[in-house]
């Protein structure tokens, strides 16, 4: 599905990304993780096109993803939705409009002036917010919502683009432990109900675990670990994070692990 053939992301002396290489069979549930400046944005980036490769090649589905150039880019950037650490909505804007922000690709310049959108945009922005537990949140300007609440919107846009991939970048660095359950539980049931591929930069170790089908390890530009939450072992998540013997896993952890319900709930009060 998704073919990454040594990519690799130079800015001036730096390598950000390093010849990095990975296939995906199927829409998996992907986490990467790494410590700060190993290059896990950077590779997002560039899978989305906000980034252009120095060298390599991403091939989804054969289509070549670094040659597309204008209108096909821009369906691509349709098709591999990015939803970031700080949500990005507009904050005095009310949820619907940020939510129907998704579907500005596809609309005129005139209409996106005007601020038309179809009725049936309206309605499946609203049906997403529901999905989501925040359709009574619909009217309100984005900056009243709390943070689990706002990134949440940020997933509805996202959806509102239909993509077949959904990129996220740290989803859950600025949210609490129970706002970052509320967050991952909505991502990891929209990967299995709509089987659309996720591919999450996880800064703890016990989210990624937790989470992910499969865990891929970055440390400065590489991939030094490919492989399933199993596999990943406190003596792996050392050799990751870098760190010396006094590495310890609570340094990558948040709290989430202390919360009893379970991850994959299939039933949550809010979904
Ligand atoms: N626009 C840029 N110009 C120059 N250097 C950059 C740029 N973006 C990233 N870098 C460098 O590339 C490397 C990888 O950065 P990147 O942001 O991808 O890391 P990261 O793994 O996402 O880190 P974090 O966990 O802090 O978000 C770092 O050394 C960073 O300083
Ligand atoms: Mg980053």
């Amino acid at each position: 599905m998704l073919d990454v053939e040594n990519v690799t992301k130079e800015f001036g002396a730096t390598r950000a990304v390093d010849r990095v290489s990975f296939a995906v069979e199927r829409p998996g549930f992907i986490g990467i993780i790494g410590r700060s400046g190993a290059g896990k944005s950077t590779f997002l980036r560039m899978v989305n096109r906000l980034t252009d490769a120095t060298t390599g090649a991403i091939r989804f589905r054969g289509r070549d993803v670094l040659a597309l150039k204008g209108a096909e880019k821009r369906a691509w950037q349709s098709d591999c939705a990015m939803i970031f650490q700080q949500f990005n909505l507009v904050p005095r804007m009310d949820v619907v409009s940020n939510v129907l922000h998704g579907t500005l690709n596809r609309r005129s310049a005139l209409a996106t002036f005007f601020n038309l959108y179809p009725a049936e945009d309206i309605h499946r922005a609203i049906d997403i917010l529901d999905r989501l537990g925040i359709a009574e949140q619909a009217a309100k300007r984005a900056e009243a919502l709390s943070g689990g609440q706002q990134q949440r919107v940020a997933i509805a846009r996202a959806l509102m683009q239909d993509p077949q991939i959904i990129l996220a970048d740290e989803p859950i660095a600025s949210l609490d432990p129970m706002n970052a359950q509320v967050v991952m539980d909505a991502l990891r049931r929209i990967h299995e109900e709509d089987g659309r591929m996720v591919i999450a930069n996880l800064h703890t170790l016990d989210t990624a675990r937790r989470y992910c089908d499969r865990v891929i390890g970055m440390r400065d530009g590489r991939i030094v670990f490919d492989g399933t939450p199993e596999q990943l072992t406190t003596g792996v998540a050392r050799d990751i994070y870098g760190a010396d013997a006094s590495f310890s896993e609570a340094a990558t952890s948040t709290s989430l692990a202390r919360l009893d319900r379970p991850a994959r709930a299939k039933e949550t009060e809010l979904l």
